[in-house]
């Protein structure tokens, strides 16, 4: 008989751990250990000895399968995220701070579903019903045909799932199942494992669509919804600042469609609003052109976004000068004002350097790099860019300027928000869009010399 073996799991990335450790060596994260209680089920619980098992049913790849029928929700910042509508049996995840807007976003896309004619089921283990009824008719979805229920009890809603036979089914959250063959709190890891799993399974058997809800959070007495992502089909982060009204719907995973669509909604007081044209959005806010800000022409998925990226450079108070960017890559920062002092010789010692993307917006693409460089260079020696100018393109540590993908696209939607020209990297393919004039430099020491003198 072997003893029971007691594992240890880190809340953060998943990894096991033989014994309790106030920091994870796989992440570095700190506190984030906690006590695991195998699955029954679970890999590990018994080997498999002798005894013989089923032959499977083979079958060739060759295999005609339809493209999956896809149920729009009519929400189209949805339905995109989604890659097109929800698939039949499909398990979801849309992971998020709390308080950003989740349980707005499903309730509202359940009403939708439910109006399309997919009969849909909500259940809520962390609001009483009369909250989210009350919600519902805030939000004017008081008609809609969707099933409430309050429950944290698992094996009660898979009951109910069984029973009802609704085609999408709803957790809110994952965090606050509870698995009676589990012993541990709800929200411990090997719950939400256990929960996820027995859903996920549950969905892929009986043909049923499930969302499940997860906060993302540091605390690690709550395990993250990192150890749920590889057992769901796709992976949806609902991102933004608190102080801001923008909300970013991002795929990260997605075995029906394409990872890094986004989704773009503003939190109104009536719930989540669309936003079919984030970059007019993104650059409401902008007054005339001003040392330090320029506007980046991006692409997130497969959709072009407009964004304003701000610089400060000022002399530094502090012996350790300040780095401080909000919705880049600190690491890629560095490497941007490494590039400027190594190749164009343009030291920032003893300057603090302040980087925002305006309107909350997380940027992830290199072609920011040669729009960060303008920004700093812009704000460093107090002169604006040329008006109604956009700029992108990837930096290499040599100072070179690397052409990036879909510049037609960035270009035409420049055009289409009234800008003139564009500053790019020469090279790439693309033939330009007409109204915009291109101001191409194969590197960042050209486009230093023509724009600010001789730096
Ligand atoms: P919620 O969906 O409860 O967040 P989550 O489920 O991710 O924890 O949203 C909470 C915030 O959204 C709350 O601070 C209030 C705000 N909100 C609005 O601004 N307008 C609305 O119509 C609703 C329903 C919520
Ligand atoms: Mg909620």
């Amino acid at each position: 008989m072997a003893k029971s073996t007691t594992t240890f799991t880190c809340n953060a990335c998943g990894a096991s751990h033989t014994k309790w450790s106030g920091r994870c060596d796989a992440c570095g994260e700190w506190n984030s250990i906690t006590e695991d209680t195998p699955l029954s089920a679970g890999p590990g619980a018994k080997s498999i000895g002798s005894k013989r098992g089923n032959a499977l049913h083979l079958t060739d790849l060759s295999t005609q399968e339809a493209e999956p029928p896809r149920t729009q929700s009519g929400l189209a910042e949805l339905d995109r995220v989604l890659g097109g509508g929800l698939v039949p049996a499909s398990a979801i995840l849309v992971g998020g701070d709390p308080g950003i807007g989740k349980s707005t976003l499903l309730l509202q896309a359940a009403a939708k579903f439910a109006q399309s004619g997919l009969k849909t089921l909500y259940v809520t283990g962390e609001e009483a019903p009369a909250q989210v009824r009350m919600r519902a008719q805030r939000l004017g979805l008081g008609d809609a045909p969707v099933k409430l229920a309050a429950a944290t009890a698992l094996r009660d809603i898979l009951t109910t799932m069984d029973t009802e036979k609704p085609q999408l089914v709803i957790i809110d959250s994952i965090q606050t199942m509870w698995v009676d063959t589990v012993e541990s709190a709800p929200g411990s890891v090997s719950q939400v494992r256990a929960a996820a799993h027995e859903l996920t399974s549950f969905a892929k058997r009986k043909g049923v669509s499930v969302i499940l809800v997860g906060h993302v959070t540091k605390d690690g007495q709550i395990a993250g919804p990192r150890v749920v992502e590889h057992m769901v089909d796709t992976v949806l982060y609902f991102e933004g600042e608190r102080g801001h009204q923008f909300r970013i719907l991002r795929s990260v995973k997605n075995r029906f469609g394409p990872a890094d669509e986004i989704g773009v909604f503003e939190m109104t007081g009536a719930g989540l609003a669309e936003v079919a044209n984030p970059s007019a959005l993104f650059l409401s806010g902008r007054g005339d052109p001003s040392p330090g800000s320029v506007v980046f022409a991006g692409v997130e998925g497969t959709r072009p976004v407009l964004v304003e990226m701000q610089a400060l450079v000022a002399p530094s108070p502090h012996s350790q000068a300040r780095r401080a960017v909000v919705g880049w890559d600190s690491a890629r920062l560095a490497m941007v004002l490494a590039v400027l002092e190594a190749r164009c010789g343009i030291p920032f010692t003893g300057l603090d350097v302040y980087l925002n993307v305006a309107g909350g917006l997380k940027i992830s693409e290199p072609a920011a790099d040669f729009a960060v460089a303008a920004a700093l260079l812009s704000a460093r020696e107090d002169a604006a860019l040329p008006a109604e100018t956009v700029i992108f393109g990837e930096i290499s540590l040599s100072g070179a300027l690397r052409p990036v993908g879909q510049t037609e696209n960035r270009l035409k939607e420049a055009q289409k928000l009234g800008f003139t020209s564009a500053i790019s990297p020469s090279g790439g393919k693309s033939p330009g869009v007409a109204g915009i004039t291109l101001n191409q430099f194969s590197d960042l020491t050209g486009f230093v010399g023509d724009t600010f003198g001789a730096g």
